[in-house]
């Protein structure tokens, strides 16, 4: 019995970034028709970079209405604004300066400030600005773009991080000693409230950690992305068969 999320797994690589270009385009384009608004929270690492070229490539930069797209992003590396392994710079390289998207609409996170916990202040402060919640209301990110790390880490939610439990702030700084780097990352809660979560995960060195993405029980979470099960919102897999495994689509 599923609990409430699909599992896609494509042929390879490849067929992985095809489909989850299609899949992001049209919930985007989906989104743009009821609403003028649409807020997008990319990931960083290394597999969504094809996808972002992918998104930034004629047939599919001509479908989505970028006017109306706001970017933001799920976790960040903290370190100086040319950093080349900012999830922002990625995403700037392989998206962002080649789509016609408004300056105004890109919500990179501060992570070229010195101190890590004013930084997440500050990008919690600037979300709340742009979603104008009310009192105890989470924001409601219209399409999230997740990883998963070798050790079930996603975004940059750590196996035995305190930022697991975190169920007040929007975004937290994070310390993670295996990196020797500090970091910024949106908070279970707000992954949590999201109307769409898309994992893309591919690689062999996935697989042992997604073999329980259906957990026996779902109190007995193993790694940080099992946490994100969106309360309301669609939660899709999107694997290769690596790091599928012995998973079956559902
Ligand atoms: C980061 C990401 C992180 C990433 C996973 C998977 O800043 O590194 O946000 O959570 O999604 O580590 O990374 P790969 O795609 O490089 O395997």
């Amino acid at each position: 019995m599923d609990t409430g999320f699909e599992i896609t797994v494509a042929r390879d690589f490849e067929d992985l970034t095809e489909q989850a270009s299609d899949l992001i385009s049209q919930s985007i384009t989906n989104q743009t028709r009821v609403r003028d608004r649409v807020t997008v929270v990319l990931s960083g690492g290394s597999t969504p970079r094809r996808l972002y070229e992918r998104l930034a490539r004629g047939d599919v930069v001509a479908k989505i209405p970028w006017g109306r797209v706001h970017l933001f992003w799920g976790d960040e590396r903290c370190g100086p604004p040319e950093d080349p392994k900012s999830n922002y710079r990625m995403a700037y390289e392989s998206l962002i300066r080649w789509i016609p998207i408004p300056p105004e609409n890109i919500h990179r996170m501060p992570f070229d400030l010195p101190d890590p916990e004013r930084a997440a202040e500050e990008y919690e402060a600037s979300l709340r600005r742009f979603f104008g919640p009310s009192e105890g209301e989470w924001p409601r990110f219209d399409v999230v773009l997740l990883g998963v790390g070798p050790d079930g880490h996603t975004a940059s939610l750590f196996p035995n991080s305190p930022v697991l439990g975190e169920r007040k702030r929007w975004v937290a700084a994070v310390y993670v000693e295996k990196l020797k780097n500090h970091r910024l990352t949106l908070t279970v809660p707000v992954f949590n409230h999201a109307a769409q979560v898309i994992f893309l995960v591919a690689g062999k060195e996935k697989a042992r950690v997604m073999k329980t993405l259906r957990p026996a029980e779902p109190k007995r979470v193993r790694f940080p992305y099992q946490l994100i099960r969106p309360h309301t919102g669609r939660l899709t897999f999107l694997l290769d068969r690596e790091a599928a495994g012995s998973l079956q689509p559902s």
